[in-house]
């Protein structure tokens, strides 16, 4: 036993801790039983000092422990101190069923509170299709997220520079390409590719990539694929301009190249002389800026490619190379990608051919979905529909503060790893669904690796240790699976 309680509401339990307790082990985000009629599950989310209250108090204390006499504060003092726990009730444990049901009363008071044990988290692994992400924190209780409702729901992992985000991204990619869904990572700064800890060169592992970057085939964009609209993503237009655009939109396909190719005053003459030379020389400027990178062109079409991957469960990694300092180049490539890929899925669905289960992975999120630019883009709309046809997107950033409110209250489970800025604590706690107020003094004091992982994937807010990813175990894991397929005859 750790303490006993001593107050109780429907917000938060407070409990007395037990004198024999070492005070200093019992820490923020710890989970623990109260055995009343139920056994409640509850989490600590902060602590308390507490004396009986004479407003001089820390005065006398200065004065009579000096000299150094005393050690601790009830010898000095005697009984009137004592340390307290606050915390909030998760549910009530049903141990026959190994599950957790919303608690609807209370613990009463002096109800004895213990740490919790392997035992009583048993429902942790109740959940249908699973993947194994880590352990609960200080404990070796695996910790299991429901692979489709975090795929298909949306799903967001935040943390400051350093946290652990990409490793929690690689031991997701991970888990879900051992069960086959589909993945489609943009990776901004190379690392889930032909990285010493990346997937690059595994089985059904398809790296695509930019300038610079070590890759299994050069990504290339089919010019015609290209939408006015990723012109206007990255460059303001007149109206005038906007109007031409479109004109020219509607009447050639290679409208990147009739414009970019053809004699101003022969645009001109071709429509009737209805744009004006001046607003065709300033396209033709603007539309450079898309046709003079290499990886736009007539070429082997890389959509078709990552589209044939990925109905074949593939993992393919769209790496960014020489542009990952590129905001607008990162904005163009992932918004092609995401609007193929949306239509696609729409299609498939009309035609019912459900494509597989795709999740698409979002690094650096707020280049494309920050509260300036993120309404209207592809991606909002994918975390509007996506879940209506299996597409799901997972997006990562070191700042939620940045990110459109609207976009963090879609995602369905978080994953927040170390926060210290407070705007970004309260932007969480602000826009998601999930109620993460208890959570805002722990985001704070989480350690590299450690998370807060919530939301509808899992029962219950959980404490984590995210694995440490290692590209060694998948390669093994590879070489059993082709052992057993072996012919030995
Ligand atoms: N779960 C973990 N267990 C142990 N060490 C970890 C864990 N997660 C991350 N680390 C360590 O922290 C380092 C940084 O992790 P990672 O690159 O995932 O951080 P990040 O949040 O993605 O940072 P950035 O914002 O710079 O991209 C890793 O190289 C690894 O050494
Ligand atoms: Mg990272």
């Amino acid at each position: 036993m750790i303490g006993k309680v001593i107050s109780s509401s429907t917000q938060t339990v407070q409990f007395r801790i037990h004198d024999a307790e070492e005070f200093e082990n019992v820490k923020v985000g710890d989970l623990v039983v109260i055995e009343s009629k139920y056994a409640y599950l509850a989490r600590i989310h902060e602590l308390e000092a507490r004396h009986l209250g004479e407003s001089v108090l820390p005065d006398k204390i200065a004065a009579l422990s000096y000299p150094d006499t005393v050690d601790t504060i009830q010898g000095l003092y005697g009984p009137q101190f004592y340390y307290t726990a606050f915390a909030s009730l998760l549910g009530i444990l049903d141990e026959d069923s190994k599950r957790i049901r919303g608690a609807k009363s209370l613990p009463k008071y002096l109800s004895p509170v213990r740490r919790v044990t392997e035992q009583d988290l048993a429902f942790l692994s109740a959940t249908q299709s699973k993947i194994c992400i880590g352990t609960v924190r200080d404990m070796t209780v695996p910790i299991f997220l429901d692979v489709d409702t975090f795929v298909s729901k949306h799903a967001g992992v935040f943390g400051k520079t350093g946290s652990g985000k990409s490793n929690a991204v690689k031991v997701i990619l991970r888990e879900v390409k051992a069960r086959s869904i589909s993945t489609v990572v943009f990776d901004v700064h190379s690392e889930y590719g032909y990285h010493p800890d990346g997937l690059g060169g595994l089985d059904n592992v398809f790296v695509l990539g930019l300038k610079g970057a070590e890759c299994d085939v050069s990504l290339h964009i089919p010019r015609t694929l290209i939408n006015p609209s990723e012109l206007t993503a990255i460059t303001d237009l007149t109206s005038a301009q906007q109007d031409a655009l479109d004109l020219i939109h509607h009447r050639e396909r290679d409208w990147l190249n009739y414009i970019a190719t053809r004699g101003t005053e022969q645009i001109s003459e071709d429509f009737g002389m209805e744009i004006h030379l001046e607003t065709i020389s300033a396209l033709k400027r603007k539309v450079a800026r898309i046709t003079t990178h290499e990886f736009v062109g007539e070429q082997f079409d890389s959509l078709t490619y990552i589209l044939k991957k990925i109905s074949h469960g593939g993992t393919v990694i769209i790496d960014f190379g020489d542009y990952e300092n590129n905001e607008w180049v990162i904005r163009l490539v992932s918004s092609i990608v995401g609007r193929y890929l949306l239509g696609q899925f729409r299609t498939a669905r009309r035609r019912n051919q459900s494509l597989p289960k795709t999740l698409l992975v979002l690094e650096e999120a707020h280049t494309l979905l920050s509260k300036e630019l993120a309404r209207g883009t592809v991606f909002e709309k994918i975390v509007r529909e996506g879940r209506k046809f299996n597409l799901g997107l997972c997006i990562i950033d070191q700042m939620p503060k940045k990110i459109l409110d609207e976009i963090i209250s879609q995602l369905n489970t978080i994953i927040i790893l170390l926060l210290t800025n407070l705007k970004d604590r309260e932007q969480l706690i602000n826009s998601s669904e999930n109620d993460l107020t208890d959570l805002k003094e722990e985001m704070k004091r989480l350690d590299i690796g450690e998370a807060i992982i919530t939301g509808i994937a899992v029962p219950i807010p959980i404490p984590a240790q995210i694995d440490l990813f290692d590209r060694r175990t998948l390669e093994e894991r590879q070489e059993k699976e082709e052992f057993k397929e072996f012919d030995w005859n």
